[in-house]
């Protein structure tokens, strides 16, 4: 199955994984948030009708058991946290058409509604089965309420998800060697009925389902590979009183596991913008149970509910499943996990109140790495970033022009643009296109950026102060073209940057929001006159970084040291602040240095490239090797690499890695392998790049 490109003539929705309601909003959750509303800004100036929606994950243990921590009843805890994050987004330029939340009676009505007609379907059947109790608390361990060993991994895991190891989900009972998080007990097992919905019914149609799933690989490849492992039953209620009531069981202390009603706000929360601007305007019906565009931004945390319960649920009980579904990678902070216990993190309360325009932090987001990569954010890191490519690119192109033209013309030259310039708008103007039909956010911003970098050099080449008193012509023309490509520029940087963008369009004498021109309106002429152009972007000063670093540092530092009187710092006590010495090897372990000296030449024999794993999979019958698809910018290569057991497979999709390129074929196990990957130790510690190496880039 393919898809029309867009813009179709359906309407389209723009999901992204709903927050918990259960603390404060971080940069983690931003790049979600933020990456959601600019493909939904993008796909809008393509001439796509489309709606941002989404809502606050108000059920489910991750908000009672914060909310027992406070000692307030879940109910007052998630509103308040949704109240909140209400006010937050449009502060980020996060820009919703509509924000509910699980809680509310749209979404309650249209779970019970929804789970009715999968038991309607008959794919809802009654099981007994052993659930983890507290004697000590005299309560049911669902969920967080337990913690243990993951059954897959062997990493410790949470009582439904394996959140530092292979993100599985895990069903009530999975988890070994149970304690509950109340008590620090171990769990005992008690005997109750639950509802389950039959997932393992819907494995052929969730293999086709996701033959045509758009969006990120991750989001495709993982899910085949549960597929192919066999699919589980899913237990669709939990012993707590929190949540959505089971339809018809009202009576029993049971109530729908979360996830059943958080990804349904997805449709409740359309149904709302639908009924608010009128069905004539938006029809939430039609996006879906009839035709329309549905794409799912969420983290790649949580591609299994949205690949496989989502989707099966929507078939059992009619619904439109999605087109798109992009799952991005995790954000490190200085290079290590975020981690909100140890305050390793940046609060998007924090990052407003040092006086950063969220726009500068829309676009490091966006464009930093690839969608499906981890993005590492440091202050340096956003300060080359905003002062290079804003500052110095965009911010730098459009003033110069603007005041330029200003003063000499008192705006726009009466000429026309010339074709050069025009194709090279054109141009932009397809990458963007392009880059959204591939779920590509960091594409749009790259295309925008090097429009400006163009207009930098055009002007530069032509020399436009040079010519006003002999060539004017040559000068206005000139002028002219730089006037359009800063508009273009604008028009293009619109979906990451919106402030900005606006800011630029007044200044250029435009009326109206760029948010509501499409693409096209970058090849429309400005206004004839406009005002004197002020500068948009600032720079980020050397003392500035240094100061957040210290504070970064400090907090981290106190967030430790709270840490060591803790019960469980032995786990996290590798994880310090200063940490470097760890890193260091006993000199006795290491191999040897080489006394042989090689060339230049010798060295440069090597092709070695900038790879992207696509798939990795165990070879059956060899301990050690995996068969993985590295994309190297040119082709895809398939390759034999010995860290089966050192790696944890399903985390390797999406990932950037070092392959040298022109290693002899070999064959291992049957499986041809066609050049090597790169990696440091007995851990096979893969080699990759830090910054924005390109797929297929030579390393030299
Ligand atoms: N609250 C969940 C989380 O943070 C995401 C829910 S997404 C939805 O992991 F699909 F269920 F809506
Ligand atoms: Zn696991």
């Amino acid at each position: 199955m393919s898809n029309d490109e867009f813009p179709t003539d359906r309407p389209a929705v723009v999901t992204c994984g709903l927050p918990y309601a259960n603390g404060d909003l971080h940069i983690g959750h931003l790049r979600g948030y933020i990456g959601a509303d600019a493909f939904n800004r993008a796909l809008q100036t393509l001439g796509q009708q489309s709606a941002y929606v989404c809502g606050s994950d108000m059920h489910g243990t991750p908000v009672a058991v914060n909310a027992e921590q406070e000692g307030v009843e879940p109910e007052e805890f998630a509103l308040e946290w949704h109240e909140q994050y209400e006010e937050t987004f449009p502060q980020f330029n996060v820009e919703f058409d509509n924000y509910g939340h699980t809680h509310d009676e749209t979404n309650t009505e249209l779970t019970q509604e929804i789970v009715r007609e999968l038991d309607k379907e008959g794919y809802i059947y009654e099981k007994e089965i052993q659930v983890a109790y507290d004697p000590d608390a005299d309560q049911y361990l669902p969920d967080r309420y337990v913690e243990g060993t993951c059954p897959y991994c062997g990493e410790k895991a949470r009582g439904d998800e394996c959140d530092e190891g292979c993100q599985r989900h895990l069903e009530p009972g999975e988890v070994e060697d149970p304690t509950s998080t109340i008590t620090g007990n171990p769990a005992e097992y008690r005997e109750r009925t639950h509802k389950f919905f039959e997932v393992s019914e819907f494995a052929d149609f969730l293999t086709e389902f996701l033959d045509g799933l758009e969006g990120t690989s991750n989001a495709r490849n993982q899910p085949r590979q549960w597929i192919e492992d066999g699919l589980q039953d899913w237990c669709l209620t939990r012993d707590m009183e929190w949540g959505i009531d089971y339809p018809g069981e009202e009576e029993r202390d049971i109530v729908l596991y979360v996830w059943v009603d958080a990804p349904i706000e997805y449709i409740a929360s359309t149904k709302q913008h639908s009924e608010r601007v009128g069905k004539d305007e938006y029809d939430w019906e039609q996006v879906w149970k009839d035709e329309g565009d549905i794409v799912h931004v969420i983290g790649r945390d949580i591609i299994q509910h949205h690949t496989i319960f989502w989707p099966a649920m929507l078939e059992g009980a009619g619904y439109n499943k999605p087109r798109g579904i992009a799952a991005t990678g995790f954000i490190t902070i200085n290079g290590k996990g975020l981690s909100t216990s140890r305050n390793r993190a940046i609060w998007a309360k924090e990052y407003l109140d040092e006086g950063f325009h969220p726009d500068l932090l829309r676009y490091y987001l966006t464009t930093t790495g690839g969608l499906q990569q981890d993005v590492d954010f440091s202050w340096d890191a956003f300060q080359e970033k905003v002062n290079g490519e804003l500052v110095g690119t965009v911010g730098n192109f459009w003033y110069r022009s603007l005041l330029f033209a200003y003063r000499n013309y008192e705006g726009t030259p009466e000429t026309d643009v010339s074709e050069e310039v025009l194709a090279r708008i054109e141009g932009a103007i397809d990458d963007v296109r392009e880059s959204v039909n591939e779920y590509d956010l960091r594409g749009i911003g790259q295309a925008a950026t090097q429009l400006a970098q163009y207009g930098n050099e055009y002007i530069q080449r032509n020399e436009p102060w040079k010519l006003t008193d002999e060539e004017p012509e040559t000068a206005a023309q000139v002028i002219r073209d730089c006037v359009q490509i800063a508009k273009a520029v604008g028009v293009l940087l619109e979906p990451i940057t919106p402030d900005k963008a606006q800011a630029l369009w007044e200044q250029l004498g435009e009326d109206g929001a760029v948010a509501d021109a499409h693409l096209e309106a970058a090849l429309e002429a400005p206004p004839r006159t406009f005002e004197e152009p002020g500068e948009l972007f600032e720079k980020i000063e050397d003392d500035r970084v240094a100061e957040l670093n210290e504070k970064l540092a400090e907090r981290v530092a106190a967030a430790s040291d709270d840490d060591d009187e803790g019960a469980d710092a032995e786990t996290e006590s590798d994880d310090t602040a200063a940490g470097e010495a760890s890193d260091m090897a006993d000199i006795d372990d290491l191999e040897p240095l080489a006394e042989d000296r090689i060339g230049f030449e010798d060295f440069q024999e090597l092709d070695i490239r900038v790879g992207r794993i696509e798939s990795a999979e165990g070879i059956e019958d060899a301990d050690d090797l995996a068969r993985l698809e590295v994309d190297i910018g040119f082709e895809t290569r398939q390759v034999v690499a010995g860290i089966k057991q050192l790696h944890d497979l399903e985390e390797l999709p999406g990932e950037k890695c070092i392959l040298l390129a022109n290693m002899e074929p070999a064959e291992l196990f049957g499986v041809e392998s066609n050049g090597m990957i790169l990696a440091a130790g007995e851990e096979a510690d893969l080699l990759t790049t830090h910054g924005d190496a390109e797929v297929g880039t030579k390393v030299q």
